[in-house]
C-alpha cells in the first residue's frame, strides 16, 4: 500500500503492522503498480489517470474530512471504496474557526503587526477598536459536524444563530436556539458569516461578487472549509473597498498561492490550513485512515466510508 511519508511522524509501528508500506512524499507523484490502497493528503489529487495506474486498487483512505481531492465518480466507477477521517477534527476546526472570528472581530492581526514594528505609540481610546459580538448573529452556512460545533461555541460568546443547510438540524436547534434560513437571508442578517460545507459544484464560489453585496456593511467573513467556496478576487474587492469589516481565512482556491490582491487587502487574518492541526488530531487522523485500510484489507466494511 502506499501512505503519505509525511504521515510517518504520527503513526506507530502496531498501527501500521502487517502492511507492506510505500512512503510517498507530499511532492512525488503518485506512484503507479499493484498497490491495493492509498492513504493520500488531501493535497493530493486521485482521479481518474491516477486511478487507472492503479489497477489493483481497492482504497482510498483520504486523510481529511474533505474529499474533493479525489474524483469520487471515477473511483465508484472503478469500484474503489473511499474512506475519510470525520469527528476526530471536529473541535479542532471548530476551535480554529473561534480563533478566526475572535482575531478578525477584535483586530488581532492589525494590533500584533503594530506592536511587532514598533510602531506602537501607546493607549488611545480609538485604537484598532473592533466589533463585540454579544448580541450580534452568526450565520453558519453548512450546518454538520464542524458548522454545529462552530454554533454550539457561539452560545457563550452570546450571540444568536442562524445557518443554512440542505436538512433541518432538530437537536442543534433546539440546543441553540438556531433558526434555519435560506441563503439570502443567511447573507443578509449574518454579523460574522462562517463557511463549514464542502467544497462541490453547488458549493463552488457560492460567495461571490452577488453574495458579497448582500452582506450587512462590516460583515465578517470566516472560511475554514475549502477555498472553492469564495471568489478570492471578489472578496478582495469587498475589502479594499471597506464593504467587509473583515476576512478569516485558512484556506484558499489554490493552496498554497493567495491570491494577490487577497493577499494585499485590509482587514484579513490569514492562516495556512491549520484547522485540524493540533497534535491529537492528527494523530487520529493518521490512526483512523490506517485502520481503514486494515479493516478493508481484512475483508471488512471501511469504518468511514464517503459512499456506499
Ligand atoms: C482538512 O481540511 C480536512 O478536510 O480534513
Amino acid at each position: 500500500m502506499l501512505i503519505a511519508a509525511e504521515l510517518r511522524g504520527l503513526l506507530t509501528p502496531a498501527q501500521i503492522a502487517g502492511l507492506a508500506v510505500t512512503w510517498v512524499d507530499a511532492g512525488a507523484p503518485t506512484p503507479k503498480g499493484d498497490y491495493v490502497a492509498i492513504v493520500p493528503l488531501l493535497t493530493r489529487w486521485i482521479g481518474g489517470t491516477e486511478l487507472k495506474l492503479l489497477p489493483k486498487l481497492r482504497l482510498v483512505a483520504n486523510c481529511a474530512a474533505g474529499t474533493d481531492n479525489v474524483d469520487l465518480v471515477a473511483a465508484e466507477m472503478r469500484g474503489v471504496a473511499v474512506t475519510n477521517t470525520p469527528d476526530v477534527l471536529t473541535d479542532a476546526t471548530a476551535d480554529l474557526t473561534w480563533a478566526l472570528i475572535l482575531a478578525s472581530a477584535r483586530r488581532l492581526a492589525e494590533g500584533m503587526d503594530l506592536v511587532r514594528a514598533g510602531r506602537w505609540t501607546g493607549w488611545h481610546p480609538e485604537q484598532l477598536l473592533g466589533v463585540e459580538l454579544r448580541g450580534r448573529t452568526l450565520g453558519i452556512f453548512g450546518a454538520g459536524r464542524i458548522g454545529q460545533a462552530v454554533g454550539r461555541r457561539a452560545l457563550g460568546f452570546g450571540m444568536t444563530l442562524i445557518y443554512r443547510s440542505r436538512q433541518a438540524k432538530p437537536d442543534f436547534e433546539r440546543d441553540t436556539g438556531a433558526r434555519r434560513v435560506e441563503l439570502l437571508p443567511l447573507l443578509r442578517e449574518s454579523d460574522v458569516l462562517t463557511l463549514h460545507a464542502p467544497a462541490t459544484p453547488d458549493t463552488k464560489g457560492v460567495i461571490n461578487a452577488e453574495a458579497l453585496a448582500q452582506m450587512k456593511p462590516g460583515a465578517i467573513l470566516i472560511n475554514t472549509a475549502r477555498g472553492d467556496l469564495v471568489r478570492e478576487e471578489a472578496l478582495a474587492i469587498a475589502l479594499e473597498q471597506g464593504r467587509l469589516g473583515a476576512a478569516g481565512l485558512d484556506v484558499y482556491a489554490d493552496e498554497p498561492r493567495l491570491h494577490p490582491r487577497l493577499l494585499a487587502a485590509p482587514r484579513t487574518v490569514l492562516l495556512p490550513h491549520l484547522g485540524s492541526a493540533t497534535t491529537d488530531t492528527r494523530r487520529r487522523m493518521a490512526a483512523i485512515a490506517v485502520a481503514n485500510v486494515q479493516a478493508v484489507l481484512a475483508g471488512q466494511a471501511p469504518l468511514t466510508p464517503v459512499f456506499r
